[in-house]
């Protein structure tokens, strides 16, 4: 592996992923504008009221973000059970990544593999309570692990410090396995925490209400990069 870090990285240093979860849902792509480029991807959360308790967008959301930001790097993360029944539809979107629960799917490397035979980035995602052994078998064919830093469906949640070690044992297992899957953090997340989860590890940071919950998410999100850029905890914008 390169001195850089995990090729979908791209030479950053992290990756910042706000989540429209907390966009006005009446305006999606005007906040998405006043973002004002201070994001690398954008993160999109689907729900289906069974495996998490709220429900989100379908894959005409995705479709629509595809048509109007082509060339933006959309992050799909299916909070929805059994995950293999939601594949094809959210492919047909076009989204770059999708994110599947090991939690609900039945055939998790079945349904990795035809992500990728599809053609879209795989990831794969566990709870806060869902240990790491349960994904070992399948981390060859990721692209991102995301780990879950709250208890998956809402936005505006306090950060689990539990998490946290998760992150540092897939740093090792990438290594030790010459693998090549970022790391991607997603839950309370904000320019309080954003330096130290870099410093441990993480490779992409989903922000939803610490940038869509303030007046400016331009400079929301420009915080947190500067938080993470320099490892510092910086103060959250107050609303
Ligand atoms: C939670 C979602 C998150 C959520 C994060 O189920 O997966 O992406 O939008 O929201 P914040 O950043 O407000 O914790
Ligand atoms: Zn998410």
């Amino acid at each position: 592996m390169s001195g850089a870090g995990p090729s979908l990285r791209g030479g950053k240093k992290f990756l910042l992923a706000p989540s429209i979860l907390s966009a006005d849902p009446l305006a999606i792509g005007d906040s998405i504008t006043r973002l004002k480029g201070e994001h690398d991807w954008i993160h999109v959360d689907v729900m289906d009221g069974r495996f998490v308790p709220n429900l989100s967008y379908g894959p005409q959301v995705v479709s629509r973000l595809r048509e109007s930001l082509p060339d933006s790097f959309i992050d799909v993360h299916i909070m929805a059970e059994p995950a293999e029944s939601f594949i094809d539809m959210f492919v047909q979107a076009r989204p770059d990544l999708i994110t599947l629960h090991a939690e609900a799917a039945r055939h998790v490397h079945m349904a990795l593999g035809r992500l990728r035979s599809l053609g879209v980035r795989p990831g794969i995602a566990i709870n806060p309570g869902t240990p790491l052994c349960m994904i070992e078998p399948v981390l060859h064919l990721v692209d991102l692990v995301l780990v879950m830093s709250v208890n998956p469906g809402f936005g505006g949640q306090r950060f689990i410090p539990e998490t946290l070690p998760k992150v540092r044992d897939l740093v090792r297992l990438r290594a030790v396995r010459e693998l090549d899957y970022v790391i991607e953090m997603d839950g309370g997340i904000g320019a309080d925490n954003a330096g130290m989860l870099v410093s441990s590890g993480c490779d992409v940071l989903v922000a939803g209400s610490a940038v869509f919950g303030c007046d400016d998410p331009a400079e929301a999100a420009a915080r947190i990069r500067r938080a993470a850029e320099g490892g510092d905890a910086v103060r959250p914008c107050v609303k």
